[in-house]
């Protein structure tokens, strides 16, 4: 079986590596993908943008393509499984309907509350109106632009000051209106499910550092590391999120006839008190936290796709695991978040795979005709480690990450601290 992976992060890559280690996948084709899935086996690239629905298609009927799955939430939130199911294409994700459970924070607010979701109080608000809520409020407070902003639409202020210059800040970015949302306190973690739009199944806890600086300082980004599984998440409380978070959301989206079969993924807060509340849904699998689920898993990932797919997710044996722990920690260029430079040659990724470690890239390309791997985003590799227990993952990954260097490259050298606490 052939399949299309579209997008070309790090998510993309380890999509693309996950379905070649099943004994079903001969190869898998990215668009537009990246260095990393341009050089790896039995993998090519399609230089079409994601947004090329057309391209896409006929791709996929000219490769004899069995299954398409969406990386990004763009091409979801313009409704390229609309596009493709028309056309009797199978693929994994939601419509664009379901896909504003992530393009739409104010629609999210509105299902949550009408699932009887537990997240936090929120108000959505024009610039204007906004201002007079907060004065009324308070801080600490968190301002959310209501579309989808790159992870960079939501800023938590700690001061009535910078909550009012959030707003000036977030109302110019895509949209205006904003969501004011109630301050939560606690452990954020991430839990992606799978859903065929009838059934919705977790797969392992993971969780992100979303902030630039050590120490969880700083700007928020993509996300510079994950680690998976995580400890804070027993199985009770895993029970709890399926029955207080999951399937009522899935049951509200059925209510508004959305046919919705790919990741949901919660971001969630589990408070002080240990009550799972949302942060937000997004509509696709996590990065880097992809980087870590899917290595972990060990029932070939074609099989749980296609199920979801095909409406038959409910008949599929549990999901198998590998016992352990896999830790990402993500090598960044200098200055990101904000602006930084491209094209810097990367060297040492042979080394670090030779050391055990599976090297996703993510803002990378191959430079022709030197077939060197140079710099091309702001998040440029996640070097991740598998292990029999957390201490080794994290070691070994942080071994392989001293095995490579470009110029400027950065990482956080705490990934995983959360993790010791929670022990
Ligand atoms: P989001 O894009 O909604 O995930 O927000 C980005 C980050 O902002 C989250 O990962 C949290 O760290 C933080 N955040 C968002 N909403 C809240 C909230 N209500 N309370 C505390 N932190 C939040
Ligand atoms: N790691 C955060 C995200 O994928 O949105």
């Amino acid at each position: 079986m052939k399949v299309l992976v579209v997008g070309n992060g790090g998510r993309e890559h380890a999509l693309a590596w996950t379905l070649l280690q099943s004994p079903n996948i001969k190869q898998v084709v990215c668009t537009p993908g990246n260095g990393g899935t341009a050089t790896m086996k039995n993998c090519q690239n399609l230089p079409l943008a994601v947004d090329d629905f057309a391209g896409i298609a006929n791709a996929v009927t000219d490769q004899g393509i069995s299954l398409v799955v969406v990386g990004p939430e763009v091409p979801l939130a313009l409704g390229i499984v609309d596009y493709l199911r028309q056309r009797n294409l199978a693929v994994f994700g939601p419509t664009q309907a379901g896909a504003q459970i992530e393009s739409s924070k104010s629609w999210a607010k509105e299902i949550m509350t009408q699932a009887n979701v537990p997240t936090a109080k929120s108000q959505t608000f024009t610039a204007a109106a906004a201002k007079d809520y907060i004065q009324a409020e308070g801080a600490p407070i968190v301002i959310k632009a209501d579309g989808l902003a790159a992870g960079k639409g939501v800023i938590v202020a700690n001061t009535v000051d910078e909550a009012i210059a959030a707003v000036e800040e977030l109302s110019g970015n895509n949209s205006s209106k904003l969501v004011i949302e109630e301050f939560l306190r606690g452990s954020e973690v991430s839990v992606l499910a799978v859903t065929d739009g009838k059934t919705i199944r977790p797969l392992i806890p993971a969780q992100d550092h979303k902030r630039i600086g050590e120490g969880d300082t700083g700007k928020n980004t993509g996300g510079m590391g994950a680690y998976a599984p995580v400890p804070l998440v027993t199985e009770e409380l895993m029970a709890r999120i399926e029955q207080e978070i999951l399937q009522p959301t899935l049951k509200a989206l059925n209510q508004h006839n959305i046919d919705y079969r790919g990741v949901l993924y919660a971001g969630l807060m589990i408070t002080p008190a240990g009550d799972p509340k949302v942060i937000e849904f997004n509509c696709r699998f996590g990065d880097p936290e992809t980087q870590v689920v899917l290595p972990l898993l060990d029932t070939p990932l074609d099989e749980i796709l296609l199920a979801c797919v095909e409406q038959r997710l409910e008949q599929l044996p549990p999901f198998r695991w590998k016992a352990g722990s896999a830790v990402c920690v993500v090598a960044a260029s200098g200055g990101y978040p904000d602006a930084y430079e491209k094209g810097k040659a990367i060297r040492g990724i042979a080394e670090a795979t030779q050391k055990g470690a599976i090297v996703f890239q993510a803002g990378t390309k191959l430079q022709q005709p030197e077939q060197q791997i140079v710099t091309d985003g702001g998040r440029v590799l996640g070097v991740t480690a598998v292990a029999d227990n957390f201490e080794r993952a994290i070691a070994s990954a942080y071994d392989a990450v001293r095995s490579i260097q470009f110029e400027g490259m950065y990482y956080r050298r705490d990934i995983g601290h959360k993790y010791r606490t929670q022990k």
